[in-house]
């Protein structure tokens, strides 16, 4: 087996030069600063890489990821990549983006013993406990799987919204949508959840009624 430094090594090498063939000015304007618009918080899961599934370059989006894309208050590591990029890097648009079959999803639906770990899928299992009806309610175990995924996307939004970052960005009229998206590792498409949130009184509609089932 190949060492993993000659790999990625070589890997980087060839993409370093495939890019600069392309635009030879491509690493000099990146060195100089970095202006993403976008703010992506997704799963860890290797199969949703931010910048390759909307085949956006370096330097386009800014990304934070953990286990099952969830939005914890007391994440200090989460809310400090929200917090720079609403202030600092002034992006307008926030993606929540959760994917169907999502591991830490099934293990958080499984209530079986993984460690540590477990205290982080608490937070996934309290979407359960708040939509407990209505999942229970789909007989197939993979649709309730799925709807799971979905409305643990939806509910990070709503975390999202709620930190003090985006209520103060708010307060000053800063133009700020987030945005809840499921990815589908199966055919590699993104679906919009029909959440977009860009104004502290469109967060009480997301419990109101319907909308959101999307089975
Ligand atoms: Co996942």
């Amino acid at each position: 087996m190949e060492d993993i430094r000659a790999l990625f090594f070589r890997k980087n090498k060839a993409w370093a030069d495939k890019m600069r063939a392309s635009d030879p000015e491509f690493f000099i304007r990146l060195h100089k600063q970095q202006h993403p618009k976008y703010l992506w918080i997704g799963c860890s899961d290797s199969r949703v890489s931010a910048n390759q599934v909307v085949g956006l370059d370096p330097g386009e989006i800014f990304v934070h990821r953990n286990i099952a894309n969830v939005v914890v208050h007391t994440d200090l590591n989460c809310l400090s990549v929200i917090q720079y990029a609403v202030e600092v890097l002034k992006v307008e648009h926030i993606i929540v983006c959760g994917h169907y079959g999502c591991g830490g999803v099934k293990a958080a639906m499984e209530n079986q013993e993984h460690g540590l770990i477990d205290n982080w899928l608490q937070h996934i299992q309290d979407v359960y406990r708040t939509h407990r009806a209505e999942i229970n309610a789909l007989e197939n175990k993979n649709d309730r799987y799925r709807l799971l995924c979905e409305k643990n996307v939806i509910e990070q939004v709503v975390n999202v919204c709620h930190t003090t970052i985006i209520q103060k960005a708010w307060r000053k009229k800063v133009n700020l949508s987030i945005h809840g998206w499921i990815y589908s590792v199966k055919n590699g498409i993104l679906n919009d959840l029909g959440v977009c949130i860009s104004h502290p009184d469109q967060l009480g509609v997301i419990y109101s009624d319907h909308g959101l089932s999307h089975s």
